[in-house]
């Protein structure tokens, strides 16, 4: 039999293989919720504007809320010959209230329906990844506050540069996380616009109010153009590609968390919720949910990288390649609302081994720099001298087999007359991360002051 919705000119119906490949129930089921209140946006901007008649109007909004009722209830049934979810939504609303279903598809088409409904999902996504994002900055806050004189090694090339604060590492994370949010924030204000009236291409000759349906809709305002509202998909790629960077830090981090945890560092030890325990090795605990968290970037780059390709070269207007967006795109979003909560649980949980990471500060002559500043400051040497001569004190230590520290000030002497018994002040990790006070710096005082900053930016207090 030929399509009920589309099949007039059409003498059989669809091959199995055509059935499969051109269904998108499957996958686009997700979508009801904003289906039928595009529906109903449009049915009743369609009675205003005396297109249809209120009691039409009336047992469609009706019906659509008893269809939403039933999906919500889990008693409806898709079915796969119908498509998609806008003919199964309008089919099963036509069982219930009879001709009159079918007068809700005046002057609209799914060209614009779907690009209306995928809009209204990516928009709730994006507000639901801000509030996580959120969330996960304010634990990172609150930790950093815990952990604003912890000392640890400030890596380069993951080998030991400077000694840094913990706090300081955790708010790098903050900022990196409050330009995702902002990404996020950016992409929706350009998805904002309302595709719906555009109808299949060209507009539609009722007299429709576009601007009554945008509004309904929470929309800024109707898209100016009826061929780029239903071809334009910028805005899942948008936010798909806010998604990877934001995945891209936590994939960063994660793998910090990774090494971070390992017997040889042993900084942190994330909680037993999120660790697993090996079936043949009974010391084992692995970092699993940190290193899915590292993985997930694939997953999600993979969705911007495939749906880029698709919209490649596609002419105007609607393509059905364009159904290819929703399954991938939800996978990605999905993927990143699982890594925000799996890390913020991270986070939360998480033990800091303040000794072990004051031993590695300490270790491999880390505050060498801080001999170099104190022969500019002191002795009003160049920087490129005072380099020169601390890589020789540097050479005397390891020399000597012991810490920068342990030298003696004849020691400093042999390699500089100049330096005096003040040098033993400045040789510590904590002398050096306090003296980083320079704007953005890693001293405690400042990452107080940065947290105390997030937290009134993230609270609004
Ligand atoms: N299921 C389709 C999609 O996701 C809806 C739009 C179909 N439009 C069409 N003219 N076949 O893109």
């Amino acid at each position: 039999m030929s399509n009920k919705m589309w099949g007039g000119r059409f003498s059989s119906g669809p091959d199995a293989i055509m059935e499969e490949i051109n269904a998108s129930i499957g996958f686009d089921h997700r979508l009801f919720k904003q289906d039928i209140a595009g529906s109903i946006a449009h049915a009743n901007m369609l009675a205003q504007t005396g297109i249809l008649t209120q009691d039409d109007t009336d047992s469609i909004i009706s019906g659509l809320q008893s269809v939403l009722a039933e999906i919500d209830a889990g008693t409806f049934t898709f079915s796969r010959a119908l498509e998609d979810i806008h003919m199964n939504v309008e089919s099963r609303l036509r069982e219930q209230i009879g001709d009159a279903a079918g007068r809700l598809h005046t002057a609209r088409s799914r060209n614009d329906q779907v690009a209306t409904d995928f809009k209204l999902y990516v928009r709730d996504a994006i507000d639901t990844l801000i509030a996580q994002i959120n969330t996960l900055q304010l634990g990172l806050v609150s930790r950093a506050e815990d952990e604003a004189e912890t000392i640890m090694p400030g890596f380069t090339h993951l080998q030991s540069a400077q000694p840094v604060t913990f706090g300081h590492h955790l708010l790098a994370y903050v900022e990196m996380l409050g330009r995702d949010a902002s990404r996020l924030s950016d992409a929706r204000k350009r998805l904002n616009e309302c595709p719906l009236g555009a109808a299949a291409l060209a507009g539609t000759s009722f007299p429709i109010d576009r601007h009554m349906t945008a509004n309904a809709l929470g929309f800024d305002r109707p898209a100016a153009n009826s061929l780029d509202a239903v071809s334009d998909r910028d805005f899942i790629l948008e936010a798909l590609s806010a998604a990877s960077i934001c995945a891209v830090h936590l994939s960063r981090f994660a793998e910090e968390l990774v090494i971070w945890s390992s017997a040889q560092f042993g900084f942190v030890r994330l909680s037993d919720k999120y660790s697993t325990g090996s079936s043949i090795m009974p010391q084992k605990r692995n970092p699993d949910a940190a290193e899915l968290v590292r993985a997930k970037i694939g997953r999600i780059l993979g969705a911007l990288t495939s749906l880029i390709v698709v919209m490649k070269g596609l002419p105007l207007a609607y393509s059905k390649d364009m159904q290819e967006d929703k399954e991938i795109a939800f996978d990605a979003l999905d993927s990143l609302s699982l890594s925000l909560a799996a890390m913020t649980g991270m986070v939360g949980d998480l033990k800091v081994n303040r000794d072990r990471m004051h031993a590695a500060a300490s270790a491999g002559f880390s505050t060498a720099t801080d001999i170099a500043d104190w022969l500019v400051r002191e002795v009003n040497m160049p920087f490129r001298d005072a380099h020169h001569v601390t890589g020789q004190i540097v050479a005397l230590a390891e020399q000597k087999n012991c810490g920068l520290e342990g030298l003696t000030i004849e020691d400093f002497k042999q390699v500089d007359q100049r330096i005096d018994s003040r040098i033993h002040k400045i040789l510590s990790v904590e002398s050096s991360v306090a003296s980083r006070q320079s704007y953005g710096g890693t001293a405690p005082a400042n990452v107080l002051t940065q947290a105390a900053r997030w937290k009134s930016v993230l609270t609004g207090q």
